[in-house]
């Protein structure tokens, strides 16, 4: 195993802000209890990583348009709960409306399924079982948070999605790719990300950081040994060398403010955020 991280492939080819369809965008009725990690509050954006200042929300967000649907996606301990409030912050510093969810979990439903496959309780049953689970907890995700969220122009940025089952049961779990891809078309259909942010860390040191996370105990897949970690890596890296159009791959061994400069990067010069707006002069 390399000690250095290779650089991405592609960090920085802009393409052009998505077109969100217009199924895509109908979405059915918002969940009535909001799910924890889906709200952009001035309180989560508070939560930010070490060594960031948070700034306030502005009070009022630009109508952006289509929303924008960012996913990231890496191994344990890369950074993309720390990165993904960071790129909240950002969002919301210019004024966007801006929701942070994640996977599994994301609405009420899900959540509850979160637990379930998180503490283990579903692992015997095997990846087959996990796949669908997580099928389903997705199926409710996007229907509760993510689409109402598209459909009213907001950005989505949400933490690990449809690739994490492509290859933790997939690629790891051996599930046929078929039956994983049939999965993804019945849930996921054409509510696919617009940018995927795989954040590239060698295994070792994604799993000393989640060890040292603070009162954090090791779940479901953290737990799982160093030969599965390094499997998961490559993986995720073969993902982001098969669709360059929709990932970039961000070396993730550098410091928190170095990190999330990469990933502005990305989506800045990929999804074209509106500029901060001037205040009126009275
Ligand atoms: N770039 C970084 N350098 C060093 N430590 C980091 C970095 N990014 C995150 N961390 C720390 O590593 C731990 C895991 O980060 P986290 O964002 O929870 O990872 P993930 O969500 O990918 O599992 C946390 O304690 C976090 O503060
Ligand atoms: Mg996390």
């Amino acid at each position: 195993m390399p000690a250095r991280t290779p650089p991405p492939p592609h960090a920085s080819a802009p393409a052009s802000p998505p077109d969100r369809s217009e199924s895509t965008r109908k979405a059915r009725a918002p969940a009535k209890a909001e799910p924890k990690p889906a709200k952009a509050t001035k309180k989560a954006a508070a939560k930010s990583a070490p060594g960031s200042a948070a700034k306030p929300a502005p009070k009022r967000a630009v109508s952006t348009g289509p929303g924008r649907f960012i996913t990231f996606e890496g191994g344990e301990g890369a950074g993309k709960s720390t990165q993904v409030r960071r790129l909240l912050e950002r969002l919301q510093g210019l004024g966007i409306d801006a929701v942070v969810t994640r996977e599994p979990g994301g609405s009420t439903g899900a959540e509850i399924m979160r637990h379930l496959i998180l503490s283990g309780a579903a692992k015997p049953l095997g990846p087959l079982a996990e796949a669908a689970l997580f099928a389903a907890a997705r199926a409710d995700h996007l229907d509760a948070t993510i689409r109402p969220a598209l459909a009213r122009g907001a950005w989505v940025v949400c933490d690990r999605f449809a690739d994490s089952t492509r290859v933790y049961q997939g690629a790891l779990g051996d599930v046929d790719p078929g039956l994983i891809a049939a999965l993804e078309a019945v849930t996921v259909g054409d509510t696919r990300p617009d940018l995927t942010l795989i954040l590239d860390l060698p295994a070792e040191v994604g799993l000393s950081r989640a060890a040292a996370r603070s009162g954090s105990k090791a779940d479901r897949f953290e737990s799982e040994g160093l030969n599965f970690h390094r499997r998961l890596r490559e993986a995720f890296r073969a993902l982001a060398v098969r669709e360059p159009e929709r990932c970039v791959l961000i070396d993730a061994g550098a410091g928190v403010d170095t990190v999330a400069e990469a990933i502005w990067e990305a989506v800045s010069s990929r999804l074209k955020p509106p500029a901060p707006r001037r205040r009126k002069r009275r």
